[in-house]
C-alpha cells in the first residue's frame, strides 16, 4: 500500500490518500485536543495507543455485524481505512449523566440513564458542535431520514457490544460519541473508538480513565488509557 498525499489533518489524526482510489490510511498523531481545539497537548504514546485500541475495537464491532470502515493496521500509529463520504453528524449515547447533559439539564453527575439517551451533534468546531435534531439534518441536507434511522440503530447496537465488552474489565462505558461516512451507498462506521471519543469510569471506584483527565487536568491521562486496554487485554506495541 502505498502512502500518497495529505487528504486532510484533524486535531488528532492525520488521513492521506494511497493508490488505491477507495483506501486511505489514517494516522493518529500524538496530539490531543479538547473544547473544540481551544485547549491542547501532545501527549507522548497516545498516537500509538488509540491507533491500537481502535484496532481492537472496530474487529470487535465488525465480529458482532457492525460495518465500519476500518481494514488493518499497518503500524503502530497507522491504519488502513475505507474511503468514505463523511455525514457531519455525530451520535452520542449516554449510559450514565456527565459532561454537556449534566451542564444543560443540571442533573447530577453519574445518575444511571434508562433508557439510555440518544444525541445528534453537528460536526463543527467553529460553532462548537451545536446539538441539532433529525428535522434539522434533514432540512439542512446533513444525513436524509433514513441515514439518521440507520446510525442511530448502529449506535445502539455499538453500546450493546461495548457496554458489556468494558464491564468484563471492570468498567462502566458512560458515554461515547461515534461517526458515520456513505461507502458504496451503505451507512458505515467511521472516524476511531478509543478513549478520547467516550467515557469510561472503574466500575467500582468510578475514577476517570478518558479524555476527561485531560479535560479536567487530572494527569495519568495516557496511563489510564493503557489500563483501559489492559483490562481488554490489549498488547500495545510500544
Ligand atoms: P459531551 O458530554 O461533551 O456532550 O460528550 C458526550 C460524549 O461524546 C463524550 O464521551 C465525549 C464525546 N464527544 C466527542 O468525543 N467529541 C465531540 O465533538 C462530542 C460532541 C462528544
Ligand atoms: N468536543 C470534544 C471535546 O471537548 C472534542 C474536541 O473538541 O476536541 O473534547
Amino acid at each position: 500500500m502505498e502512502k500518497r498525499q495529505e487528504l486532510y489533518a484533524g486535531k488528532a489524526k492525520s488521513v492521506y490518500t494511497t493508490d488505491d482510489p477507495d483506501l486511505l490510511i489514517m494516522h493518529f498523531r500524538d496530539d490531543t485536543s479538547a473544547f473544540d481545539g481551544k485547549k491542547k497537548e501532545s501527549l507522548a504514546r497516545k498516537g500509538c495507543v488509540n491507533n491500537v485500541f481502535n484496532a481492537f475495537i472496530m474487529a470487535r464491532l465488525e465480529d458482532a455485524g457492525i460495518p465500519t470502515h476500518f481494514e488493518k493496521r499497518l503500524s503502530d500509529t497507522e491504519s488502513l481505512v475505507k474511503r468514505m463520504d463523511m455525514i457531519p453528524v455525530e451520535c452520542v449515547i449516554r449510559n450514565v449523566a456527565a459532561g454537556s447533559l449534566v451542564k444543560r439539564l443540571g442533573v447530577e453527575e453519574g445518575m444511571a440513564l434508562t433508557p439510555p439517551t440518544f444525541e445528534l451533534f453537528l460536526k463543527n468546531d467553529e460553532k462548537s458542535d451545536p446539538m441539532i435534531n433529525e428535522s434539522l439534518a434533514e432540512t439542512f441536507g446533513w444525513a436524509t431520514p433514513e441515514q439518521l434511522t440507520r446510525m442511530k440503530a448502529l449506535t445502539f447496537k455499538v453500546n450493546h457490544v461495548l457496554k458489556q465488552l468494558f464491564a468484563e474489565g471492570d468498567m462502566l462505558l458512560v458515554d461515547y460519541k461515534l461517526e458515520f461516512g456513505i461507502f458504496k451507498g451503505q451507512v458505515i462506521l467511521g472516524d476511531e473508538f478509543s478513549p478520547d471519543g467516550c467515557r469510561l469510569w472503574d466500575a467500582n471506584t468510578r475514577e476517570k480513565m478518558d479524555k476527561d483527565r485531560f479535560r479536567q487536568g487530572l494527569g495519568g491521562v495516557i496511563e489510564a488509557y493503557e489500563e483501559v486496554g489492559r483490562r481488554l487485554g490489549i498488547q500495545f506495541t510500544h
